[in-house]
């Protein structure tokens, strides 16, 4: 397994290209399973999750080619059957379960299961298919969705920390070849889900509202093909701009969005970081001396859960008690302990986090648990005196396109061991 080596206390200087967001790519992908003519995804960030996806679909029967940052994925014959092996890789893949739904009016997935930062079930995203007529059977670890014909309804999506995004996305894929009218009620505004349903609409869906909590669909009888180009990755951005801010350097995030970056930018200003515009770029630099801010996750547009890990190592080079609290996903701070070995004084209280920050970091072997915890190591190795080793990087490459060679070039003094 592969790790970094971080010498840390360089102040990153340069731009950074913004990749095109893994969490809006995914189910895009999932999406061309939705019509037998070729689709064309551009701005395709290279990820394992990507690859991983496009083995899923290339299982189901699709043909996937890549051809630059443009992927042509074309869905002519498909099974509707997702086997363990594949979904248990990268729980995302439940978002396969509404395409394959919607086209063939079966999907057989294996349960996604569990991971490392909470529960996260599916029961959403299956009350969004049995509001459209599907009958639902859980059995041997599969759970079934079929229905003879889906007619469309209201279905309210709201659960015990929001909506969800993948199940409203799953409902979108799904609604969209039922018969009828479907109204998504509480459904999740994350930039990711108006990204899919601008893909939808260019296959030819009718879809409106999406981005608020009411989403209408009018189902059609086909789709067909389309050319996309996904979104720029808030969160990619968001972790560049605290890098900024955690090193006292200055980055140009090329291409990132303000308009999906509002609550990190506002947070970010207070704690003495400013992200502001520079023509069609954003530029993150330190505003004088960092100060301790609180935050709590939430739904979009809240301060995202996938930037949490993040803004808790920036916390920790903050003079002053931070409190974080995490409201999307229960156990969400695996990244805690590591961040203790580089010497941050964290407690956690039920939800909270009570960061006690300003003590200077020294490097230390750490180990990356999760994708956004490790990026939180990444930033925190970044600022620390000495050198961090990160281990278990392949959790970071799921979901940053090649974020070492892009600190490298802000100046970083990172490297990759390559374990074989
Ligand atoms: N939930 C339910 N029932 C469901 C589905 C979700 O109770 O059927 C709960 C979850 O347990 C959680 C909350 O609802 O408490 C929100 O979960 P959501 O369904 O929105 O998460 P997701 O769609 O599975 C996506 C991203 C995550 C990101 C979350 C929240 C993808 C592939 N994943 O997950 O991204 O944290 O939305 O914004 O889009 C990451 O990129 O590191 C990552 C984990």
């Amino acid at each position: 397994m592969d790790s970094f080596l971080i010498k840390g206390g360089v102040p990153l200087h340069g731009e950074v290209e913004i990749s095109g967001a893994k969490n809006a790519v995914l189910p895009i992908m999932a999406a061309t399973l939705l019509t037998p003519e070729p689709c064309v995804i551009h701005r395709v960030p290279q990820l394992s999750d990507v690859r991983f996806m496009t083995q899923i679909l290339e299982w189901l029967g699709a043909k996937a080619r890549l051809d630059g940052g443009a992927l042509r994925i074309e869905a002519r014959r498909i099974k509707g059957h997702a086997d363990y092996d594949l979904v248990r890789k990268m729980r995302g893949s439940i978002c396969i379960m509404g395409p394959l739904l919607g086209r063939l009016r079966k999907a057989v997935v294996s349960l996604p299961g569990g991971c490392v930062i909470g529960a996260r079930p599916i029961n959403l995203h299956l009350k969004a298919f049995a509001a459209l007529g599907a009958k639902i059977r859980i059995e041997s670890g599969y759970v079934e969705a079929s229905a003879k014909k889906l007619v469309g309804g209201p279905m309210f999506l709201g659960g015990r920390a929001g909506s969800t995004v993948l199940g409203t996305a799953n409902a979108m894929m799904a609604a969209v070849l039922a018969e009828g009218v479907t109204f998504i009620e509480s459904a999740a505004c994350e930039p990711e889900v108006v990204d899919l349903a601008n893909f939808l609409i260019a296959m030819g869906a009718k879809i409106q509202g999406a981005g608020s909590p009411t989403i209408t669909i009018t189902g059609v009888s086909q789709l067909h093909g389309a050319e996309h180009e996904v979104i720029p990755d808030r969160i990619e951005a968001a972790t560049f701009a605290i890098a900024a801010g955690a090193t006292n350097g200055e980055i140009v995030l090329k291409g990132a969005r303000a308009d999906h970056l509002r609550a990190v930018i506002d947070k970010l200003n207070e704690a003495g970081v400013v992200v502001e515009r520079r023509g069609a770029d954003l530029v993150a630099r330190r505003n004088g001396r960092l100060q301790a801010v609180d935050v709590t996750t939430l739904p979009y547009a809240g301060f995202p859960t996938d930037v949490q890990a993040q803004m808790m190592a920036l916390m920790a080079l903050t003079p002053g008690i931070s409190i974080i609290t995490e409201r999307i996903f229960e156990s969400r701070f695996m990244h805690v302990s590591e961040l203790a070995r580089l010497g941050a004084e964290i407690e956690i209280e039920g939800p909270s986090a009570i960061v006690k920050g300003g003590k200077p970091l020294s490097g230390a072997p750490v180990m990356a648990s999760d994708l956004r915890a490790s990026a939180a190591l990444v930033v925190a190795g970044l600022a620390a005196r000495g050198t961090t080793q990160v281990n278990r990087v392949y959790h970071l490459d799921r979901g940053y396109e090649q974020m070492d060679v892009k600190l490298r070039r802000l100046g970083a003094r990172i490297q990759r061991i390559e374990e074989s």
